[in-house]
């Protein structure tokens, strides 16, 4: 990790461990982008901006000023100059004019990485972490622009945001501020992203770039099932192991637009950050404006390479829980095994036949307080519902917990129902726009988070029943999109501010809790994964990745999440068959082996279990304390997607000193007629040799000839396989 500057060049070079990123300084004012790729030791980089080619820069012919800037390549762009593709900065002055001129105007290299003020962030010791801030100014508006760059000592990543600040005498108003912009001659390059929908989140789609422009977003208030804030640019034919990948993932949790587009001259440019779309944000003199961090990260050796350096970088720089490198507790949650309709016998009875199989938090969903028996009422009313728990909350925990189990309890503290005490109380703490019929979301409305007395009134609501009784977990849900937005506390100049306040509402809430409670361990969730993101990350360890909990379904999605997310964070249970989102019968084992990949818990009936399952329930919580260590810590793998092939889906995960690994292999459908299959294994070290089933091979042998994997009849079949270096 090195970030240099090159006074006479007028270069900076930012090096990683195998990356560079180099910018340049052309006419003395405008931020230039030179290179992003693979490392590189030459220091002269400058011809890569061409600076000797028509139209020439502005200084030697400012006549083509208008064509130099549609050309070439920079690090932030802005509206209204020229340059025509997309900008990442526009500004709105008082008198309505919307162009701007960021002009270099100097630059700090530092040790460390600052933290951004209410935001996630990525963070790291100061010894270990270095960043460059590039400050421009605007001299008309008297608009202050920082880029930040910073690197890590043991990560391939590069890492940027931008501070605004208003250094002149009138208030403007931020139109558009994304966060990092990419310009690059195009490779032929093909768009990665990750698309859904509730119930089938983060599945991996690539499709060609064409000419113009292609863009991945989210309008609904959070990161959204349906498309997600990760893209990446990948050369054609990039594999697990081989091609090149520019991905860039947004730390961020409300509306995003990450867009590739292809210009007239085959340049690339790649942006992403927050959407510009209902978004504006007035900056009076002396204020200033944080946008949310990018996690920029280049592979030349494929998409594995790429998923490797994120899973590292959150797992030691992004998400602070005490939790992260702890074996998390098995818990079991009973939303499909009882929805709204339970009691505090019917949880005690789930508690105890888990507490015998050792299982060891029980999880008390949805349903338990205000007068809530379906999801029509009582979001807000955050009181437990004696007639449903009787004796009380403290009482039930208690129980649970001479059972030898932890206790674990559902909120939704963004959300109120109109039929509710809270909102009786307090109609105006909604987000709505007088006159108009708010829109109602699973018969919810949404808190206005913007406001800090509604943020403080919710959290001391919860706050109360966490000091209530000994609770160990937390699983913090928001079942609706963001619409109708309008908060009563903003002015008419500020409304387009609601958005970004909202989430910087979440994020202040959550930050409160894990303040407060340090020893509760919190799972985000959003109907399922509507907002499993790196900005969520930062406050919980682990996120709930899906409402689908069938195993087979799991497979893409768990595959899509898991190309950028650690396997540590994503929520993944054992629940009943026929599954309650497809109806699809599985074996007891699939189900253990796929929620193995993820923090493993139960959510089914488990008084309803027949006595074989109950057995398999044991042997499962075995090998989940037998590998988890492992599974938690260690390197992930693709082996094999089912979502491409139909048949088979496989992935390995291997310790960090490669001395062993474990290998799951799901054969989805089963085929006539056909010979064994030859797996070949990634991760090993190819010069030692490995115990596989009794059997010895070298490292190589396994990952260029492969383990013969013979078929088995039955669709849905699982396999582990433990993979041990000899000694
Ligand atoms: C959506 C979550 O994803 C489910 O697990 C469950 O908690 C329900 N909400 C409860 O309303």
């Amino acid at each position: 990790m090195k970030i240099i500057f090159d006074e006479e060049k007028k270069v900076f070079l930012i090096h990683t461990n195998s990356t560079t990123y180099g910018i340049a300084i052309v006419d003395g004012k405008y931020v230039a982008h030179m290179y992003y790729g693979k490392y590189l030791d030459e220091r002269d980089l400058r011809y890569l901006l061409r600076e000797d080619e028509a139209p020439l820069v502005p200084s030697v012919n400012l006549r083509e000023k208008g064509a130099f800037l549609d050309c070439a390549a920079f690090e932030y762009p802005e509206t209204g100059m020229g340059d025509y593709r997309e900008s990442a900065f526009c500004v709105r002055s008082q008198d309505g004019h919307r162009a701007s001129e960021l002009v270099y105007t100097g630059y700090e290299i530092m040790e460390g990485k600052p933290a951004l003020e209410g935001l996630p962030s990525v963070w790291g010791k100061k010894e270990e972490c270095a960043t460059l801030k590039i400050f421009c100014l605007d001299r008309l508006l008297g608009i202050k622009a920082t880029l930040l760059y910073s690197v890590m000592e043991d990560s391939d990543a590069v890492i940027r945001s931008v501070f605004v600040e208003n250094q002149g005498k009138e208030s403007v108003y931020l139109e558009k501020v994304l966060s990092a912009c990419l310009d690059m001659d195009d490779r032929n390059f093909q768009v990665l992203g990750l698309f859904g929908s509730w119930a089938r989140e983060r599945h991996i789609q690539r499709m060609p770039l064409g000419y113009g422009r292609q863009n991945i977003a989210s309008l609904k208030g959070e990161s959204s099932h349906q498309e997600h804030p990760f893209m990446a640019l990948v050369t054609p034919g990039t594999t697990q192991e081989t091609g090149e990948v520019y991905g860039m993932n947004f730390v961020y949790s409300g509306n995003f637009i990450a867009q590739a587009e292809k210009s007239q001259f085959d340049s690339v440019r790649m942006t992403m950050g927050i959407h510009p779309e209902g978004f504006t944000w007035k900056l009076e003199p002396g204020e200033h404006f944080t946008a949310p961090e990018v996690v920029m990260v280049y592979s030349d050796q494929g998409l594995g390479k790429m998923t490797r350096t994120y899973h590292d970088l959150y797992r030691q720089h992004l998400i602070r829980s005490p939790y992260l490198h702890k074996k998390r507790p098995i818990l079991i949650n009973n939303w499909e095994a009882t929805y709204f309709d339970f009691d505090e016998k019917k949880l005690l009875e789930i508690a105890k036949e888990a507490s015998e199989l050792g299982i060891e938090m029980l999880v008390m969903d949805d349903g338990w307080f205000g007068k809530r028996n379906l999801d029509d009422s009582s979001l807000g009313d955050w009181f437990v519902n004696e007639e449903k728990i009787k004796g009380g909350l403290n009482n039930l925990v208690e129980n649970v917990k001479k059972l030898g189990m932890k206790f674990g309890i559902w909120v939704e503290p963004e959300m109120i129902s109109p039929e509710s005490e809270l909102y009786r109380k307090h109609p105006d703490w909604a987000i709505q726009i007088p006159g108009r019929e708010t829109t109602q979301s699973r018969a919810q409305y949404v808190l206005d988070f913007s406001r800090q007395e509604v943020v403080d009134g919710v959290y001391e609501m919860i706050a109360e029943v966490l000091r209530s009784a000994d609770i160990s977990y937390v699983k913090w849900d928001m079942n609706r999109q963001l619409a109708t937005m309008g908060s009563s506390a903003l002015p008419a100049d500020r409304q387009g501010e609601l958005y970004h306040r909202y989430v910087l509402g979440v994020y202040r809430m959550q930050e409160r809790l894990i303040r407060d409670f340090p020893d509760i361990l919190l799972e985000n969730c959003s109907g399922g994964g509507a907002r499993f993101d790196p900005g969520m990350l930062y406050y919980s360890p682990q996120i709930w990745c899906s409402d689908d909990t069938d195993a087979i379904e799991r497979l893409a999605i768990q595959e899509g999440t898991a190309l950028v997310y650690p396997v540590s964070a994503m929520g993944a249970h054992v629940s009943v068959c026929p599954n309650h989102s497809v109806g699809r019968v599985t074996p007891f084992e699939t189900r253990g082996d796929v929620a193995l990949l993820g923090t493993f818990g139960y959510e089914l009936d488990i008084t309803k279990l027949t006595e074989e399952e109950k057995t398999l329930v044991k042997v499962q919580v075995e090998k989940y304390h037998k590998y988890n260590d492992l599974i938690r810590e260690g390197d992930y793998y693709r082996l094999a997607s089912a979502a491409e092939n139909r048949y088979y889906d496989s992935w390995m995960i291997v310790e960090k000193d490669k001395s062993k690994a474990l290998l799951f292999y799901v054969q989805v459908l089963s085929r006539a007629n056909v010979k064994s299959r030859f797996l070949r294994l990634a991760g090993l070290d190819p010069d030692k040799r490995y115990q596989v089933d009794g059997k010895e091979y070298s490292g190589r042998t396994l990952m260029q000839a492969g383990l013969r994997i013979t078929p088995e009849m039955g669709d849905f079949r699982s396999r582990t396989i433990e993979i041990s270096m000899c000694q």
